[in-house]
């Protein structure tokens, strides 16, 4: 791992990077049970994987707030600390439990702006093998449009395949 598996990601269209990076989150996270570090590993080998992001990583739901999110294990600039169900990208996919695909943060109304290069985001409902919401995954990206289908289908897979079985 480290850098000769980022020099490797790093090539190829976003579908193929995306199955390396399923592949090795799968592989890294094999036999390891704690939710912690099931989340840095996927935030960090994300972040890795795409160039033009900004945030990569988790806001959880608050054990002790639950209509809450508080941010969990992330790469990037500092993010706000919490944020409630229903506002902004993060609380819209929580409240919803959907996808959130945000080609211009400027047009979604009550967007929170962490960080200003932020142009564009994915935010994507994390469930349990239970079905219960546990968090979401943010990816913010500084260029416009940088997420679409292709990232909704396999970010839902991957989140799936690690955190709900
Ligand atoms: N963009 C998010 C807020 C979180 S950060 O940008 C890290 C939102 O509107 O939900």
């Amino acid at each position: 791992m480290g850098e000769p598996f980022n020099d490797q990601i790093l090539t190829g269209g976003k579908a193929e990077r995306y199955g390396r990076l399923a592949d090795e989150i799968a592989a890294v996270l094999a036999g390891e049970t704690n939710i912690t570090a099931r989340m840095a590993t996927v935030a960090a080998l994300l972040n890795a994987g795409f160039e033009t992001h900004v945030w990569t990583g988790f806001y959880v739901v608050d054990p002790e707030k639950p209509d809450e999110l508080v941010v969990g294990p992330y790469q990037g600039a500092l993010g706000c600390l919490r944020i409630a169900f229903g506002r902004g990208v993060c609380g819209t996919a929580a409240r919803s439990r959907e996808t959130q695909v945000v080609p211009d943060v400027a047009a979604f109304p009550g967007h929170i702006a962490c960080d200003s290069r932020t142009r564009s985001e994915i935010v994507v409902p994390v469930v349990d093998a239970q079905g219960h919401l546990i968090a979401v995954f943010d990816a913010d990206s500084h260029q416009p449009a940088a997420f679409d289908e292709i990232d909704k289908a396999w970010l839902e897979r991957i989140l799936q395949d690690t955190f709900a079985h």
